[in-house]
């Protein structure tokens, strides 16, 4: 627990009522899924940062690359923030890449913290807060819209930080909407700064999604275990294996669990069983790569303009600045 005046956090509702009714919705559904945002109990936050330091995960090197040499860039362009509003941010390390550069920009700043996991939020804004007396750190814990319902900009200029390939995981009509609905909280002239993995050869993009040593596949195994753990399940997770499969054509790399061997799954919460045959899948999540013509009509469809694209060498991830145009 943090104790200071310049941290609170609110606790959004819909987060814990919703996973029952989705794991519900989802396994029922043909084909079966199970929603991305549930990958990230207290567990499956620690196994997703040890994803991004896997020698195959390249996004959040190359993005940490991107923001350690041109934050201070990027925060000039924004405008000197005063407030910055994240979504998804998770441990925060990224964050502080812009946090010190604003800083030395302006005199004080206020952090909008919002993520789907409570104890993560809560172990960044702790590091955070220590680290800069002059930061106020708000969070929300809960999903993204339920926290930016919750979000009221005071200060003088706003920065939108939604990093890593998080606008990936999902379709583009959705991703549209969630640019709108940010749009929505900024003002005129506030902006965004939008992570993209770019449209690169399968080969890297599938190793990335699918690591050597099975941290991937841990991560998303870990579902099944948050089912049996809150929901009274009984999935045999020696019974799944987490395939990813990438579509030039879309730009998709989709991740599964594939069932090798017929089960049957009860789950005493929901009062449900289920028969999951061999070969059946259960989808949990869509990461969408993007070129530069999509991010920019993504952009336009959500009320943004480009003011500015940044790149690390390898040229495999991108930061766009967009700002907000006209009357959302
Ligand atoms: N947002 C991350 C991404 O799309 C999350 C992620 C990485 C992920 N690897 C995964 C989600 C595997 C599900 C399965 O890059």
């Amino acid at each position: 627990m943090i104790s200071t005046q310049r941290w609170r956090v609110v606790r959004l509702p819909a987060a814990a009522a919703g996973f029952a009714g989705d794991v519900r919705a989802g396994l029922l559904a043909t084909p079966r899924r199970l929603p991305a945002k549930y990958l990230y109990d207290a567990l499956g936050s620690l196994l997703f940062d040890a994803i991004t330091a896997l020698p195959e995960y390249y996004l959040t090197r190359a993005e940490r690359e991107i923001l350690a040499c041109e934050g201070a860039a990027i925060v000039a362009a924004a405008g000197a923030p005063d407030e910055l509003v994240e979504l998804g941010g998770g441990s925060g390390e990224k964050t502080e890449l812009l946090v010190r550069p604003a800083l030395a920009a302006a005199t004080a700043l206020r952090l909008h913290a919002l993520d789907i996991a409570e104890e993560a939020l809560e172990a960044a804004a702790g590091r955070l807060l220590e680290r800069h007396p002059a930061l106020t750190v708000y969070g929300y814990a809960g999903d993204y819209d339920a926290g930016l319902r919750a979000v009221q900009l005071e200060g003088r200029r706003a920065l939108m930080l939604f990093l890593g390939s998080n606008i990936g995981n999902l379709e583009h009509a959705e991703a549209c909407a969630l640019l709108r609905r940010m749009r929505a909280v900024l003002r005129c002239g506030d902006a965004l700064l939008l992570g993209t993995d770019l449209r690169k050869s399968p080969a890297v993009i599938e190793a990335a999604y699918d690591d050597a040593l099975g941290v991937t596949a841990a991560f998303e195994r870990n579902i099944l275990v948050r089912i049996n753990r809150e929901l009274g399940g009984t999935f045999d997770l020696a019974r799944f294996r987490h395939v990813a499969s990438y579509d030039p054509g879309s730009g998709c790399v989709a991740s599964y669990l594939v069932c090798l061997r017929s089960q049957d799954v009860h789950i005493a919460e929901l009062g449900l069983d289920l028969r999951i045959h061999a070969g059946e899948t259960i989808h949990t999540e869509s990461s969408y790569k993007y070129s530069e013509a999509e991010i920019d009509a993504m952009a336009a469809a959500g009320g943004f303009e480009l003011a500015g694209r940044w790149y690390d060498r390898g040229h495999l991830f991108a930061l766009s600045l967009l700002r907000a145009a006209g009357v959302p």
